[in-house]
């Protein structure tokens, strides 16, 4: 008796947990992810860029993918765009220029993405790596996406579409990178709080551009602890102490944005978005490693040189045996494990990291 009523109990149990499940995946739908930014989150569209220098399509990139294949994704595996699509159950995004000659809008359903390795907010930063793809030039490749959705679905659908998709920028780093390099122009051009209060003013310009062509729902990275990855550590050759300068105006960029993005909700009603502060979780890595499964925070995986930071991730350098135990896959990008985390907590991390909302509830709202 006691036995049939736990297995009722227990069947009941399965079939609202299947029940709930099913509401639930279907209520969150998302149609469709539109990506924009820089290597963090690129899943190939550097490949197809002719002299660019910012590439990754060749060893030991990917030596951790399905295949061990050298997509052009700046990691050992997966990046964040990788796993974002994951958490909403759409496959990764397609670069832009891999489908563009496409005859047929329908591939531009699911989402593409713009992100392009050594993109900046700011055209000049594409001058630093030769070549990328800006982001006002990402967002002008979007507006044909757009033109060819409205044929495609009539102008109604199309908003409607896109009123339910997710437009993720992860944006920001090579500016403040491109900045802080030793005689860049930017610097004698302009103080580090004009610098980055420009930056703040040209991503708003072109968040509101995405905005006139349909997106309503953006998730918006800050830039993170940029003065501790490897390239910046090996500045301070004898300390390999982080670049507390660039850490500083990392910060000081970061709640420029917070507060655009806060102004923004207010001019522009049908603007929603998730703020995911990156930096605050690039910190925890690097004072609570273990508690994230790391036991290396300053040393990239794959390079050479003091901290794998004098030469970047080609053929020739050598890689860690454990990615796992890694934040840093290169000189300047994460590993999937720590891309793995910091998607986990933008999905359904708590107010302290990302707010608002969180992507899921972005996604639900
Ligand atoms: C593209 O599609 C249109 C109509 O769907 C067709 O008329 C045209 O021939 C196609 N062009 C190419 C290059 O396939
Ligand atoms: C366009 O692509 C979609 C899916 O990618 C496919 O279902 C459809 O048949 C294609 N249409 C044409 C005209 O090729
Ligand atoms: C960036 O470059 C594009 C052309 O590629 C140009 O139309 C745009 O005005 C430039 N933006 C800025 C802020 O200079
Ligand atoms: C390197 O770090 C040490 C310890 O923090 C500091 O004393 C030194 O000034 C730094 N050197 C440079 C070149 O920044
Ligand atoms: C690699 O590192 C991870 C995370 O620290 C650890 O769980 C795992 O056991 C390590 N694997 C090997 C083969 O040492």
């Amino acid at each position: 008796m006691a036995y049939n009523v736990s297995a009722e109990t227990y069947c009941f149990f399965l079939f609202s947990l299947l029940f709930f499940s099913f509401s639930f995946s279907e209520a969150q739908k998302v149609p469709a992810m539109y990506i924009f930014g820089d290597s963090l989150v690129d899943v190939g569209n550097n490949n197809h860029l002719k002299v660019s220098l910012a590439k990754a399509n060749f060893p030991h990139n990917g030596v951790d993918y399905p295949g061990k294949k050298a997509t052009g994704r700046f990691s050992n595996g997966k990046n964040p765009a990788d796993f974002l699509a994951e958490k909403v159950g759409l496959p990764t995004s397609p670069p832009y220029l891999s489908v563009s000659n496409s005859n047929n809008s329908s591939v531009f359903l699911a989402g593409v993405s713009f992100a392009s390795g050594g993109a900046g907010i700011f055209n000049g930063t594409d001058e630093l790596y030769r070549q990328s793809i800006p982001l006002p030039k990402q967002v002008s490749y979007y507006s044909d996406v757009y033109e060819a959705l409205v044929q495609q679905l009539g102008s109604a659908a199309a908003q409607d579409h896109l009123s339910k998709s997710v437009f993720a920028v992860v944006i920001g780093s090579n500016d403040l990178l491109g900045y802080f390099n030793s005689g860049s122009n930017d610097r004698k051009e302009s103080t580090p709080q004009q610098f980055v209060d420009q930056m703040v003013v040209n991503l708003k310009a072109q968040l509101k551009r995405l905005h006139n062509l349909g997106g309503r729902k953006f998730l918006v990275t800050g830039t993170g602890a940029i003065g501790c990855c490897p390239s910046q550590r090996n500045q301070n050759k004898t300390s390999g102490e982080c670049n507390e300068e660039a850490n500083y105006w990392s910060v000081q960029y970061n709640e420029g944005l917070k507060s655009m993005l806060q102004g923004l909700k207010t001019e522009l009603q049908s603007f929603s978005y998730s703020y995911f502060d990156a930096y605050s979780v690039f910190l925890n890595f690097i004072q609570k490693p273990a508690t994230y499964g790391f036991s290396e925070v300053k040393a990239a995986c794959c390079g050479l040189g003091n901290l794998k930071a004098e030469v970047p991730c080609v053929p020739i350098s050598t890689y860690c045996s454990n990615r796992s135990d890694h934040v840093f896959w290169d000189l300047y990008h994460p590993t999937e494990a720590a891309a793995r985390i910091f998607v986990d907590m933008i999905f359904d991390g708590s107010k302290q990291y990302v707010n608002p909302v969180n992507l899921k509830q972005l996604i639900a709202a």
